[in-house]
């Protein structure tokens, strides 16, 4: 008994990264295929109370929280392939001159070493979570927002171009908790900047009318 979705653990090929260790990666694989295994845990179990296509009424409790925790497993698993996915043995430290990202950030912040300030500031906040730098699809603006729990702080409809996991877990085997600006500086010389490039190309689909008003400056 299951929902129509199954979802599968992704592999990611990262040994030799610089400053994050093959240890602390093996771990947060495993860590990511538990959130695969969860999500599609709740997945069935979902299914399983709306089968027949009524929720009993003395089940909505139980539905209720099956779907709360629906939001931070399936999160988690996401926003991890999201990070995984944007490194590579050999990245680099900046994006290239040209390069559509830098365009962008520097059109919505002025200059590259701004948005890089702010992205940083966000992944140095206090409390565990993840920096991401979303693209408005409405007028391509770039912008960084907090996630603290998985599911909190995700901006609706925006495209997450680069994702930075800050949770300790991510670090701890290899700095202390106090150094997590060392990870954060090891993070960015192994960014594949291609798939943020890739991904910005992405995002010139329909978009709301909501964030339409979000005017260019
Ligand atoms: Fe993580």
């Amino acid at each position: 008994m299951g929902t129509n979705t199954t979802y599968k653990a992704r592999s990611f090929d990262l040994s030799d990264l610089t400053g994050i260790s093959n240890e602390t990666l093996a771990m947060h694989f495993k860590l990511y295929e538990g959130y695969v295994t969860n999500t599609n845990t709740l997945n069935s179990q979902i299914a399983e109370l709306i089968q027949g296509g009524e929720l009993d009424a003395t089940k909505t409790a139980a539905y209720s929280e099956l779907k709360r925790r629906f939001g931070f497993e399936y999160n988690g698993m996401v926003l991890h392939e999201y990070y995984f996915e944007n490194m590579k043995v050999g990245g680099a430290g900046d994006p290239e001159p040209d390069s559509t990202f830098l365009k962008a950030a520097e059109k919505s912040f002025g200059s590259y070493a701004v948005w890089k300030t702010d992205f940083v500031g966000v992944g140095k906040m206090r409390g565990v979570g993840w920096a991401i730098c979303n693209q408005n699809p409405a007028n391509n603006r770039l912008s960084n927002h907090w996630v603290s729990e998985h599911q909190v702080g995700n901006v609706a409809g925006f495209n997450p171009v680069l994702v930075l996991d800050v949770w300790e877990h991510a670090y701890l085997l290899d700095y202390k908790p106090a150094d997590r600006p060392k990870y954060i500086e090891a993070f960015f010389s192994n960014i594949d900047w291609n798939s943020v490039e890739e991904r910005l190309r992405k995002s010139s689909g329909p978009h709301s009318i909501a964030a339409q008003q979000l005017v260019p400056r």
